[in-house]
Formats: structure tokens, C-alpha cells, sequence
């Protein structure tokens, strides 16, 4: 601080602003009232203003605190050297149980204006000063092997704990021990879309871990544990009533500088005045690397939850054109959030013939504007509807999982009979030993408790143009609903339904070690939405137990594993799991950034909240079939993906 120690060190009854917040989460004075509390004005609002007080040598201590006054807030201007008394009080909204508490003055009174137009000085943020994020971890609290994933989750809760601050260990600790003070942002970079109420996640130049070729940062392991990401802090709404600019993920920024508060759920940053756009992203989204090809044992397979399509969606042209100019119309698509053919209306129709065959049209369209010659390409397509209203997702809109597949390439096995929405599957064998399922396709055990309220997984039998067979499972497993805030009291934060996609991943590998018990060397492709991220080892244990993600097989650099992006994170929530005998034969996989790098989030922009993934696997062994027929499927050579 600039301004004279002799302004602090005259008020001898005074309490500092670094005693009021002290080393812990919770002030030392709570429910007392304070008096001769004195400091600059920082940063301002309509309901009151925080305070800048002599700083302490104890970097655990801030010495910022915001000041409940509406009252007083008309009258003051940064910069005004002010002294009250007040009641110290730990603020959340009773309405926000979850939240952490944010240290106030509250119900101020002896205020007197001492001068005007006193320096203020941020503090920055920055790798040169002690003051930066630490990586990794957000609270020492959430203990457990998979460290804030582990499970159980709430086995404890900060505020109750109210524990010293270890700000050079811990993120939560860190943005507490800045609670109230003014700070500035170097060199922002935007690691999120503006969410819904325009506020941003950034990282600003100090270390951050798990960088991805955006700019954004993934969701990996740091020393085997999953990555908090702490270095990331929200940007909340500017005080002086600028907006912050709508950019894309990866996107630089003037410099950030406001006060470091805590509302609704997250620590944040409320910037003095909005940031200016120093630069954005290029345009360019990379296609898939690779095409389909006349090998009848190698196979395109993309993966894609397409957001709550239904016939009259207005993003049914753009995923069309995903799929053929971004993925290259693969051999087999599994498909997600398929709505009926009613769309969201809750009338009792639970059909989506009509909602694939739009999609499959809207895709033979796509592959005819790009020139491809021959007959139209047309995917067959199948899906089991459910039963109306049982599988969760909006009312009415019967969301389920869908193939679409080249029958030039793939066909479902021969006398196959498609299960109903009731019917469990089974895996059957024949006298000569060959697998099959009963139906086909067919749901995995639809009737257990752990697919209530939810889109039940749909087993399918394939087979290749040479008659080889495989097997896949396209799942879209219960979401994160109801949990709670990677910034909450509850530590671990509650991870929603991990439970239940825990036990959907064991349902769901127990079938896929019956095909595997039956044939060893069976190709099985376990694909689709499943709402939580490997990191979260305890849900993925049955799956890894006898699969292996097709990441880890075709060694996908961990930071360019992502096909999702919230909160702090760009994450891999979709993935693909194959068996062993695929494995084996070489895999190549790529995640599809079509969404996750669109410019915006608005529906023109972006078809979807996920990212597609698109994989090269072999079904049958390598040899014999190579240069043979000449190829009736589509080659898209020459993708023209600007938009
Ligand atoms: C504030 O400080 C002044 C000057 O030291 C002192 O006279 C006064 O009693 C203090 N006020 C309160 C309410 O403690
Ligand atoms: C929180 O911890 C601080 C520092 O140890 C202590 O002074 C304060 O009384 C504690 N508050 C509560 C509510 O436990
Ligand atoms: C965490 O557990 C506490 C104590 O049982 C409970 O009061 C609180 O509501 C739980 N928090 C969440 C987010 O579930
Ligand atoms: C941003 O902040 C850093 C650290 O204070 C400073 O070095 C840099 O000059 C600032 N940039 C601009 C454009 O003000
Ligand atoms: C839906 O399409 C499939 C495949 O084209 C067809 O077999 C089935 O009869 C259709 N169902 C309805 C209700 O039209
Ligand atoms: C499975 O495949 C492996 C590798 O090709 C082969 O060595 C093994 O004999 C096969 N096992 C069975 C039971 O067919
Ligand atoms: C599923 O869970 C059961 C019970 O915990 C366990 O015995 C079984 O091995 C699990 N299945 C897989 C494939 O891991």
C-alpha cells in the first residue's frame, strides 16, 4: 500500500480489516461488533463497497472485506479513506445451503470520510508473486483416493470445519485467503462460454495444468489424483454495469482487475470494469483424419449425443452436416437425446421413426451438396422406443439411444427380432458357438432399478459384409442432476447419481463379460453419453475391468480428451470402451471439436453442448479382403469445413 501507515496506526482502538478475516475460513469476530474499522474504498456497488485495509505479511489473511451499506454507497468513491463500525457476519443465501460463507460488515455506523482520491493498488495475480492458484487440489478436505471425485461424497463440510487456510495447497483456501481484496488478472484467457448470466471462466498468466491445443483446460490426473483445476476463477458481472464480451473458449483478454468475492455457489472475480477482446481463436475446426474404407473388417465408428433432436429441430441440417463433413459419415453412428417423433409435446407418442429418417435425409442431403457421386447415401437406422414418460429426460420427449449404419458396409445379424421397450437381452449361443443376442437389438436388463427414470443402454449384433461378427452397446447413463458445486461446503462436492451410473457401468459390463466369457476374442464396442469422466475410477471399474478406452489403446495425448466443456473443466464425459481382440488390432480415435470450439453457444453456432468422437477399429483380422469391391459407400474427400 502506498497510502501512510500513520492513517491505520493513529486509531489505537481500532480493529483491523486482516483481523476481522483472520487465518480460517470464518472471521474470529463473528457476531461482534467491530469499531474504527478503516480503509480505502476499492470497489463499489449499489448495496455497499469493499474496504482495503494495511495489508498483512500472512499470506493466509486478507486484507479486503466487503461492507453491507447501502446507505453510505451513494456517497462513496474509490479511493475515499473511510472509517465505521459494523457487525462482522458470515453471509450465505438462505435459500443457498450449499454455499461458503462470505465475510461481512453489515449494519455500519460511525462512518466518516477521512480523504479522497487515495491510490489503490491491486494486488496481481501472478507466478512472480507468492500470490498464485495452486494446481491440483481444491480443498484439504476432500480426502479419499480420487480426491474431490471420491466417493462418498459430503462426508464433511468446510464451513463446519472451518479450517486454517492453506492457500499455497489448496484452491478454495487460496480465493478465501484473497476473500474481499481487489486483485488483478494478467494476460486472461477464456477457458468457458459465458454461462447464462454472462460470466466467464478464465485463467491468467500464472502455471495452470492440462492445456489443450484451445487454450482451454482438460480434465486430467495431477500425481493421480483428478485436477480440481483451482487455477480457474469465474468472472462475474462488471460492478460499473459493462458486459462481459461473448467470445469463445481460448479467447484473450485485457487485463482482469476486481474483487474477489464469493456468490452463488462459486468464488468469483467482480471486475471494476469489463475486459476488452485482445484476441480469438482461428475459426478452423479440424475434421476427422481419416475416411471409411472398402475393407470390410475396418470400421468408421462415430459417437455422437446430439441434444434433444426431434423432426422439427432446428439443428438437424447442422448435425447432418457434422456427421458427413466433420466425421465422414462413418460406418456406425451411435447416436444420443433422440426424441420422438412428437418432439417435447407429452402426448403419448413415444415413435422417433420419423425424427431418424428426418436426420437420415437431412444426412443424404449433406453428402449431395458436397458433390459425392453415385447413388444417395442413405443410413438405415434402429432404435427401441420406450415406454412413455420412463426413461427421464424432458416430459414427452422420450429421449433414447439410436445406430445409424452404411449397409453397404454393416448390417445387423441375419433373422434378427428387435427387443421391446421391456425386453432384457440376452446373449445366446449357438451349437456351433456362435454368439448372438435374443433380440436384436436389445435393452440390457431394462427392468432393473438402476435405469428407472433413465434412457436404458441398447445392445446390438453386427455383422461385416465378409460375415464377421461384433458387438456394440450405445449407453447414455444417468446425469450429474442434483449435485452440488465444486466450490460448496459439502467436501467431497456430491458428485449427482454417482451411484447410479456406478451401477449402470456394472450392469452394463457384466453383459459384455457374457459375450466375452462365450468368445474370448469377440469385438465388442461399448459406446455413448455417460455423464461422468474417467477420473472418476470408482464408476468406470467394471467397464476397465474387462474393456479398455479406446483413448488409452490409440494413445490420445490426455489433455486432447474432451468433448465437453463446464464449469473450470473442458472434459471427456462421451466415451468409447472396446475389448480386447479390437485392442489388439490397432485403434485410432478423435475427438471432434465441432461444439466445444464453435464461436458461441447460440443454436447457430453450435448443434449441441457435446463434441462427437470418431474411431477407427478393427472388427475381423486384418488380411485377405484388401482392394476387393469397389467402393459403394461415400468418400468424402475434400471436406470444406469453414462455416
Ligand atoms: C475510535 O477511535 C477513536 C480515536 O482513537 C476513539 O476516540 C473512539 O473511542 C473509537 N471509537 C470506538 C467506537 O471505539
Ligand atoms: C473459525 O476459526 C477461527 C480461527 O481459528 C476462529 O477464530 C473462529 O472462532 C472460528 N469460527 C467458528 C465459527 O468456528
Ligand atoms: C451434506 O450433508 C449435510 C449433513 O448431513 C447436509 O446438511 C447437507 O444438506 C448435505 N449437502 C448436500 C449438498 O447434499
Ligand atoms: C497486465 O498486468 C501485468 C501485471 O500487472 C502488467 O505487467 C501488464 O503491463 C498489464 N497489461 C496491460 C495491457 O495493462
Ligand atoms: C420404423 O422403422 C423401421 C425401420 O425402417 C420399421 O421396421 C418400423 O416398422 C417402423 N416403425 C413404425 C412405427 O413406423
Ligand atoms: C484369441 O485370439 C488370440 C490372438 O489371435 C489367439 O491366440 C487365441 O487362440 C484366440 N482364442 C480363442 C479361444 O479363440
Ligand atoms: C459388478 O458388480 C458385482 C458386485 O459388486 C461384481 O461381483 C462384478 O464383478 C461386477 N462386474 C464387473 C464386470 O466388474
Amino acid at each position: 500500500m502506498r497510502y501512510s501507515l500513520l492513517l491505520f496506526t493513529s486509531l489505537v482502538s481500532a480493529v483491523s480489516i486482516t483481523d476481522i478475516q483472520g487465518p480460517a475460513f470464518q472471521s474470529p469476530y463473528l457476531d461482534q461488533v467491530v469499531h474504527n474499522v478503516t480503509g480505502i474504498v476499492s470497489a463499489k456497488d449499489r448495496y455497499g463497497f469493499w474496504l482495503l485495509g494495511e495489508p498483512s505479511s500472512d499470506a493466509r489473511v486478507s486484507n479486503g472485506i466487503r461492507v453491507y451499506a447501502p446507505q453510505y454507497a451513494g456517497r462513496t468513491a474509490l479511493g475515499d479513506l473511510v472509517t465505521l463500525s459494523g457487525l462482522v457476519s458470515e453471509y450465505r443465501q438462505p435459500a443457498r445451503p450449499n454455499d461458503l460463507l462470505l465475510t461481512e460488515l453489515v449494519s455500519p455506523s460511525h462512518f466518516a470520510i477521512h480523504s479522497s482520491g487515495n491510490p489503490i493498488t491491486p494486488l496481481v495475480i501472478s507466478r512472480d508473486t507468492k500470490y498464485a492458484p495452486p494446481l491440483g487440489k481444491a480443498s484439504a478436505l476432500d480426502k479419499g483416493s480420487e480426491g474431490w471425485l471420491s466417493v462418498p461424497n459430503n462426508a464433511t463440510q468446510l464451513e463446519s470445519v472451518n479450517a486454517t487456510l492453506q492457500p499455497d495447497k489448496y484452491g478454495l483456501d487460496f480465493w478465501e485467503s484473497l476473500e474481499g481484496r481487489l486483485v488483478t488478472v494478467p494476460d486472461p484467457t477464456t477457458s468457458n462460454f459465458p454461462d447464462m448470466f454472462g460470466a466467464i471462466w478464465v485463467y491468467g498468466d500464472w502455471d495452470v495444468n492440462g492445456k489443450n491445443e484451445r487454450g482451454g483446460l482438460t480434465l486430467t490426473s495431477i500425481d493421480g489424483l483428478p485436477d480440481a483445476h483451482p487455477e480457474v476463477i469465474l468472472i462475474g458481472r462488471p460492478l460499473d454495469g459493462t458486459r462481459l464480451p461473448r467470445v469463445p473458449i481460448g479467447s484473450q483478454l485485457s487485463n482482469i482487475t476486481g474483487v474477489v468475492t464469493y456468490q452463488f455457489g462459486y468464488y468469483q472475480i467482480l471486475p471494476l470494469t469489463a475486459p476488452t477482446v485482445l484476441s480469438e481463436p482461428v475459426p478452423d475446426i479440424p475434421p476427422v483424419s481419416f475416411y471409411s474404407s472398402d475393407k470390410s473388417c475396418e470400421l468408421t465408428i462415430g459417437d455422437y449425443n446430439v441434444e434433444n433432436m426431434s423432426p422439427r429441430s432446428r439443428h438437424v441440417p447442422l448435425v447432418a452436416k457434422h456427421i458427413v463433413e466433420y466425421l465422414h459419415t462413418p460406418d456406425i453412428l451411435f447416436l444420443q437425446e433422440i426424441q420422438s417423433d412428437s418432439g417435447s409435446r407429452d402426448n403419448g407418442v413415444v415413435t422417433a421413426n420419423k425424427t431418424l429418417s428426418t436426420l437420415v435425409q437431412a444426412i443424404s442431403s449433406a453428402a449431395a451438396q458436397l458433390g459425392a457421386s453415385g447413388a444417395p447415401f442413405v443410413y438405415d437406422f434402429v432404435n427401441i422406443p420406450p415406454q412413455n414418460n420412463m426413461d427421464g429426460g424432458k416430459p414427452g420427449s422420450n429421449i433414447r439411444v439410436a445406430y445409424l449404419w452404411n449397409p453397404n458396409k454393416v448390417s445387423l445379424l441375419p433373422g434378427h427380432v428387435v427387443g421391446s421397450a421391456t425386453q432384457n437381452t440376452e446373449v445366446v449361443q449357438s451349437e456351433k458357438g456362435e454368439v448372438n443376442l435374443n433380440h436384436n437389438p436389445g435393452r440390457i436388463q431394462p427392468n432393473h432399478e438402476a435405469w428407472e427414470e433413465t434412457r436404458k443402454p441398447m445392445a446390438a449384433a453386427w455383422q461385416t459384409t465378409d460375415g464377421s461378427r461384433f458387438f456394440t452397446v450405445n449407453v447414455h447413463l444417468s446425469s450429474k442432476r442434483f449435485g452440488s458445486s465444486p466450490h460448496g461446503d459439502a467436501r467431497p462436492p456430491v458428485n449427482g447419481r454417482v451411484e447410479r451410473r456406478t451401477q449402470q457401468v456394472n450392469i452394463t459390463a457384466d453383459f459384455v463379460k457374457n459375450i466375452l466369457q462365450k468368445d474370448v476374442n469377440a469385438s465388442v464396442i461399448v459406446a455413448g453419453d455417460m455423464n461422468d469422466f474417467t477420473q472418476t475410477r470408482s464408476v468406470f471399474r467394471s467397464f476397465t475391468d474387462v474393456l479398455t478406452d479406446i483413448n488409452d489403446a490409440s494413445g490420445v495425448d490426455p489433455v486432447e480428451r474432451y468433448t465437453y466443456v463446464y464449469e473450470q473443466h473442458m472434459q471427456e464425459i462421451d466415451h468409447m470402451f472396446v475389448s480386447d481382440a479390437i485392442v489388439r488390432r490397432g485403434t485410432q480415435v478423435e475427438h471432434i471439436h465441432v461444439n466445444t470450439w464453435a464461436r458461441s453457444t447460440s443454436s447457430s453456432d453450435r448443434a449441441s453442448d457435446h463434441d462427437p468422437t470418431v474411431a477407427k477399429v478393427w472388427v475381423c483380422d486384418k488380411p485377405s479382403e484388401v482392394g476387393s469391391k469397389s467402393p459403394p459407400y461415400l468418400v468424402v474427400q475434400e471436406a470444406n469445413y469453414m462455416h
